[in-house]
C-alpha cells in the first residue's frame, strides 16, 4: 500500500489532517463527547452508528463495520486510489511529498487519464468552434443550446477523421498506449489504432469533482439511421457506465441548496432545463438508474424527483428506479411528461416555468405505480386484483416506516376493493420471506471473518492508547501467542514500529497494515475504556496478557491431546514419547 511514499510522510499528513473536518464536508457530523456521530455514508441506516474520532484520526461504523483513517475514507467515499488520496491530503495539509530517487513517473494512471481527457476535451471544443465545426454548431444551435452552455458543459466535436485526435496527442508527446487506457482510441484489426470518436458531437462526462472521466458522442449529420445515435467511452480505470451522473459537477450545489435532485435520462434532457434555470438536475445517461448512482446522489440529498420520457420504456425505467430508491431509503416522487415528450422537448416548447410546475406536482410513487398498474390490468376481475395487489405490496413492503406501510395498505384496500386484513396477511408473508433471506445472508457473512478474542482486542486497544505499554508487553508476549492471525499481525507490526521509536496511533497503524480486517479490530472498541486511569489500564493489560497466555496454552494442550491420541492409535511409540514429554512441560509451565 505504501511502497512509494515514505511512512513518516504518511504519518505527518495524518497528524495534520482533521478527519472530522474532512468527513464533515461530506456528511453532517454531530458532536458526541470526544467523538462525532453521523448516519453512516456506507450503508443505509436510520439511527447514527458512524463514529469519527479526531483524536485517533479514524472513523468506524458500528452498524456495517466500515472503518479506517482519512486516506481510507477518501478511497471509500470518493473512490480515490491510495496515492491519489495521499496527494490530495498532502496538498490540503501543506505537506510536501518528496520525489523518490528523482522519479517523475510517480503520477498514478488515473491522474494520467484525467490529464489526457482534459486535453482531449479542449481539442474537441477547439474543433467545434473552428470553421470545420460550422455544421455541428448549427445543429447544436438548432437544438436550442446557447454558446455559454456549450462552453460550461465543454461540448466539442470529433472531426470526420480516423486520426485527428491521435495526431494531436502525438504532437503533445502522448502515445497510443495512454490513449487506449483512456478509451479514446480503438484497436485496428491489423494492428494499430484509430480515433474512437469520429464525426460526432462530444459530451464530456465529469465526476462530482469536475474531472473528466469519459465521453458521450452523438451523431449530428443525419446519419442516425446508419449508426448508433450515441456511443460512449468504454470502461476504463476511471469510467464505468452506470456509476456516474451526468451534470452532477455543475448541479451539486443547487441539489444541496434545494435538497432535491431531479433525475432525467439524457444529455440534452440535462442541458436544456439547466440552461433555462432549473439547476438541480442530473442525468442517468440511459434508462436504468443504478444503485451506485443512487448512493452518489444520496451524498447530496435524500429527495429525488424522477422525470423519465413519456413513453412505455421511460415508464418501465421509472418503475424500476423507484423500487431501488425506496430500498435505499430515498424519498422519491415521479413527474409524468406528456406522451412523446422528453424534458428537452418539453422545456423547449412549454418553458422552464411549466417544467417547474411539473416537478412540483410530481406524484408520490405509490399513486404513480398504482395508476400504471390500473391502466394495464383490470381491477374488476380477481386475477387483475391479485396481480396489482402483489405488485403494490412488494413496493409497500420496502418502506421502512410501519406508519407509511399501514397508510398505503388502507389506500390500496379501497382502490382495488380488497379487504385490508387480506392485504396485511400477504404483506406479512412478503416481509417475513425477506427477513429470512436476510438472516441467512447475515449468518454467512458473520461466520466469515476470523474471531479475535476480547482479551486480544482489548490489549491492542490499550497498547494503542498507552504506547509505553508496548515495550513491556513485548517482553512477556510473543505475537505468535495470539490466537487470531490478524491480531498477531497487528501486534507484530506494533512491536516493530515501537522498536523504531515511533508513536503509534490507530490512524497511523493502518498505513502499515493492508488487510481490511485490521481496521475493524483497531477501531471496533475505540470508544470503550477511554476514561480509565493509566494505573487501571496497566492492570487491564496484565490481565489480558495472562488471558492470552492461558488461551494459547489451552489451545496447545488441546492440540497435543489430539496428537497423542493419534499416535496411540497408530502405535508410533517414539512419537508418543516425544509428545507426552512436551505435554508434561506444558502442564508444568501452567503451574509456574
Ligand atoms: N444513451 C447512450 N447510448 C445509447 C443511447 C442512449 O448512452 N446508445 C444515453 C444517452 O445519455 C442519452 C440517453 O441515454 O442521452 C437517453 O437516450 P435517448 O432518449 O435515446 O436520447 P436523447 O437523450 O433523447 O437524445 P436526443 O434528444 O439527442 O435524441
Ligand atoms: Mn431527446
Amino acid at each position: 500500500m505504501n511502497g512509494r511514499i515514505p511512512e513518516n510522510i504518511l504519518d505527518e499528513i495524518l497528524s495534520k489532517v482533521d478527519i472530522a473536518e474532512l468527513i464533515a464536508a461530506y456528511i453532517p457530523l454531530k458532536r458526541a463527547g470526544r467523538n462525532f456521530r453521523a448516519r453512516c455514508p456506507f450503508h443505509n441506516e436510520k439511527t447514527p452508528s458512524f463514529m469519527v474520532s479526531p483524536e485517533k484520526q479514524i472513523y468506524h461504523c458500528f452498524g456495517c463495520g466500515e472503518s479506517g483513517n482519512a486516506f481510507k475514507f477518501l478511497m471509500q467515499h470518493e473512490r480515490m486510489e491510495f496515492t491519489e488520496a495521499v496527494e490530495y491530503l498532502a496538498k490540503r495539509s501543506g505537506v510536501v511529498i518528496p520525489q523518490l530517487r528523482g522519479d517523475t513517473r510517480a503520477e498514478s494512471i488515473n491522474a494520467q487519464i484525467f490529464k489526457v481527457n482534459e486535453l482531449a476535451a479542449d481539442f474537441f471544443a477547439g474543433q467545434l468552434f473552428s470553421p470545420q465545426g460550422k455544421a455541428a454548431c448549427d445543429y447544436l444551435q438548432q437544438r436550442g443550446l446557447r454558446r455559454e452552455t456549450l462552453e460550461s458543459a465543454r461540448i466539442g466535436l470529433a472531426a470526420d477523421s480516423w486520426d485527428s485526435l491521435i495526431n494531436f496527442m502525438r504532437k503533445k508527446g502522448i502515445g497510443l498506449s495512454l490513449l487506449d487506457k483512456a478509451g479514446l482510441v480503438s484497436p485496428r484489426q491489423g494492428g494499430g489504432y484509430y480515433d474512437r470518436f469520429r464525426n460526432r458531437i462530444i459530451f464530456p462526462v465529469s465526476d462530482a469533482r469536475s474531472r473528466i472521466i469519459g465521453f458521450g458522442a452523438r451523431v449530428y449529420s443525419g446519419a442516425e439511421k446508419e449508426t448508433a445515435k450515441y456511443i460512449n467511452s468504454p470502461e476504463t480505470a476511471v469510467y464505468t457506465k452506470g456509476r456516474n451522473l451526468y451534470g452532477l459537477h455543475l448541479s451539486k450545489d443547487a441539489v444541496r441548496r434545494c435538497d432535491c435532485a431531479v433525475v432525467v435520462e439524457g444529455y440534452l434532457d440535462f442541458l436544456i432545463p439547466y440552461q433555462e434555470g432549473v439547476e438541480n438536475l442530473v442525468a442517468s445517461q440511459g434508462t436504468a438508474l443504478t444503485e451506485e448512482q443512487i448512493r452518489l446522489l444520496k451524498r447530496y440529498t435524500g429527495n429525488v424527483v424522477i422525470i423519465y420520457d413519456g413513453d412505455q420504456a421511460g415508464e418501465s425505467a421509472a418503475l424500476r428506479a423507484l423500487e431501488l430508491l425506496i430500498e435505499e431509503g430515498v424519498n422519491v416522487r415521479v413527474a409524468v411528461l406528456p406522451e412523446g415528450d422528453d424534458p428537452d422537448t418539453f422545456v423547449r416548447r412549454d418553458g422552464a416555468g411549466s417544467f417547474r410546475d411539473l416537478i412540483n406536482g410530481a406524484k408520490e410513487i405509490f399513486g404513480y405505480k398504482l395508476e400504471i398498474l390500473k391502466s394495464r390490468h383490470s381491477v374488476s376481475g380477481t386475477a387483475g386484483k391479485d396481480l396489482i395487489a402483489g405488485e403494490m405490496l412488494s413496493t409497500i413492503s420496502k418502506f421502512q416506516s410501519a406508519v407509511v406501510r399501514s397508510e398505503y395498505l388502507r389506500v390500496l384496500s379501497g382502490e382495488i376493493d380488497v379487504a385490508e386484513e387480506a392485504l396485511i396477511e400477504e404483506l406479512n408473508k412478503i416481509r417475513s420471506g425477506r427477513q429470512e433471506r436476510r438472516s441467512v445472508i447475515q449468518v454467512k457473512q458473520e461466520a466469515a471473518p476470523e474471531t479475535v478474542s476480547p482479551a486480544e482486542k482489548l490489549l491492542i486497544q490499550l497498547m494503542l492508547q498507552e504506547n509505553e505499554l508496548i515495550s513491556r508487553i513485548r517482553e512477556s508476549l510473543d505475537p505468535s501467542d495470539f490466537q487470531s492471525l490478524t491480531a498477531s499481525k497487528i501486534v507484530r507490526t506494533m512491536f516493530e514500529l515501537s522498536g523504531k521509536g515511533m508513536d503509534i496511533g490507530a490512524g497511523t497503524l493502518m498505513n502499515h497494515l493492508e488487510e481490511s480486517g485490521v481496521s475493524g479490530i483497531v477501531c471496533d472498541s475505540f470508544l470503550s475504556s477511554e476514561d480509565v486511569s493509566e494505573e487501571e489500564k496497566e492492570k487491564m493489560a496484565h490481565d489480558c496478557v495472562r488471558r492470552i497466555k492461558m488461551q494459547h496454552i489451552n489451545n496447545r494442550r488441546r492440540h497435543l491431546h489430539q496428537q497423542i491420541k493419534d499416535a496411540q492409535v497408530s502405535g508410533d511409540r517414539a512419537r508418543l514419547d516425544g509428545l507426552l514429554k512436551e505435554f508434561n512441560t506444558l502442564i508444568q509451565s501452567c503451574k509456574g
